[in-house]
């Protein structure tokens, strides 16, 4: 897939390509990550990209002619999304990274300062997409966050495709505890379960924390899965033992 993105800093992005899974995924050419300076399409001498907003008010607003130009001189086709990353965007989530790396092409436009012209919205987004209900002061982060999201997830990403899978909301679920060497570390033992080597038990176990999880730090993700009555004695036996 190709992802193209139109910033006012690309600088804020462009080391985070060259590192770990975002940069294995370019190797092995199953992302191109291109970035843009929206200055580039600018036409005046001072390469102007914002004014006044009309009707007053604080703050500038991103013109619409270089953004138009920039979306056009990349060509994008009818079934090309291009995003543009706000606060007042949906939510991104894990099933819509999930969807968005199966698109061929994506546009990725960043605002600055108060926001873009609302023809820019209106005329030329597909989707707009917020990162968490926060303001950043530019949508160079949330790009690349977003970036990294779908790097993570496109066929042979991380060393074993699977472990995408198993993670925290890939089953609406949040990840279970994780233990590694020692056995037992400042009088703290790993579960005896996790050294039996009976994978069905330890499949088990690693369900019913992660059911516990988020019944307590996340009921909400709850609501959107029917519950065995299994999972639900899970539930009610872990809130017996913490009261
Ligand atoms: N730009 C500024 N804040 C943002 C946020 N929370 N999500 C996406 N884009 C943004």
């Amino acid at each position: 897939m190709k992802v193209d993105v139109l910033a006012l800093f690309p600088e804020i992005i462009a080391p985070a390509l060259h590192t770990g899974i975002i940069r294995r995924v370019q190797e092995h050419e199953k992302l191109n990550i291109n970035l843009y300076n929206l200055r580039d399409w600018t036409t005046d001498k001072h390469s102007t990209v914002d004014d006044y907003p009309y009707g007053g008010g604080a703050g500038m607003i991103l013109k619409p002619e270089p953004i138009f130009a920039a979306v056009a001189a990349l060509n994008p086709t009818s079934d090309a999304q291009i995003l543009y990353l706000t606060p007042q965007g949906t939510p991104l989530t894990q099933p819509l990274v999930e969807a968005l790396s199966l698109e061929a092409h994506i546009i990725v436009l960043c605002g600055r300062y108060k926001g873009i012209d609302e023809r820019v919205r209106d005329s030329l987004v597909t989707k707009e997409i917020s990162i968490g209900d926060y303001v950043l002061s530019g949508g160079e982060i949330p790009a690349l966050v977003l970036i990294d999201a779908i790097a993570r997830v496109l066929p042979g990403a991380l060393g074993d495709y699977e472990s995408a899978h198993d993670d925290s909301f890939s089953k609406d679920l949040l990840d279970h505890p994780h233990y590694t060497r020692p056995a037992e570390y400042a009088g703290i033992k790993v579960p005896d379960v996790l050294l039996t080597g009976h994978h069905e038990n330890i499949e088990k176990w690693r369900h019913a924390e992660a059911i516990k999880r988020t019944a307590q730090r996340r009921p909400d993700l709850l609501e959107n899965i029917e519950l065995t009555d299994e999972e639900v004695a899970i539930i009610d036996e872990s809130k017996v033992n913490q009261n």
